[in-house]
């Protein structure tokens, strides 16, 4: 039924799950000893949280931010507000921020240096997506999925005024669904 509105598919369900486990040995070998605390930033890192946190074989912690930067439309404001703050103290944690996307990195900038502030032993990003042609500030990506060109994606919690995060794979939005 979402299908009809997806002009091709970008990553199938299979390349998600290879690329997955692929970071996920990055991160086993990079964190080997150690205890990680993820942060999914809420909405779109979802799918991709839980798939990523059970395949790293390592203890690890889970909390959620979230933060506004986009509303319904496909561009980055560059206002960004936290909506709800983590539940945990990050103090002395080895923290790995977990996003669907690095676009303008309007947001991830802006959250990076707020996590920093707040002492953890270590903070870095892993992102399912990049859009480098995009970068309006300069974000250090320690774990990147895929790297893409600037098309609308939807899919693998991606979405399009909240619609389409529950497609299993990742698609490119025909330009008509949203006024392209
Ligand atoms: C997306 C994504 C990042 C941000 C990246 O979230 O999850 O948080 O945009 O864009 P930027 O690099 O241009 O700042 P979005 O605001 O779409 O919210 P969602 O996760 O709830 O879909």
């Amino acid at each position: 039924m979402l299908e009809k509105d997806i002009q091709e598919i970008l990553f199938t369900e299979e390349q998600l799950k290879k690329r997955v486990e692929e970071i996920a040995r990055q991160i086993e070998a990079d964190y080997a000893g150690r205890e990680i605390m993820f942060i999914g930033i809420l909405r779109g890192s979802f799918v991709f949280m839980a798939d990523l946190c059970r395949a790293v074989d390592l203890p690890c912690t889970l909390d959620f931010m979230s933060v506004s930067s986009y509303g319904t439309g496909t561009t980055s404001s560059g206002q960004v507000q936290i909506t709800k703050d983590l539940s945990e103290d990050i103090t002395g944690r080895h923290v790995i921020v977990v996003e669907d996307i690095l676009d303008s990195g309007n947001t991830l900038s802006y959250l990076l240096n707020i996590l920093e502030h707040r002492h953890p032993a270590s903070v870095r990003l892993c992102a399912l997506l990049d859009k480098p042609d995009r970068r309006v500030k300069p974000v250090k990506l320690h774990y990147s999925g895929f790297s893409i060109p600037d098309a609308f994606v939807v899919g693998y919690g991606l979405d399009y005024a909240e619609k389409y995060r529950s497609l299993p794979y990742i698609g490119i939005l025909k330009p008509e669904v949203y006024g392209g």
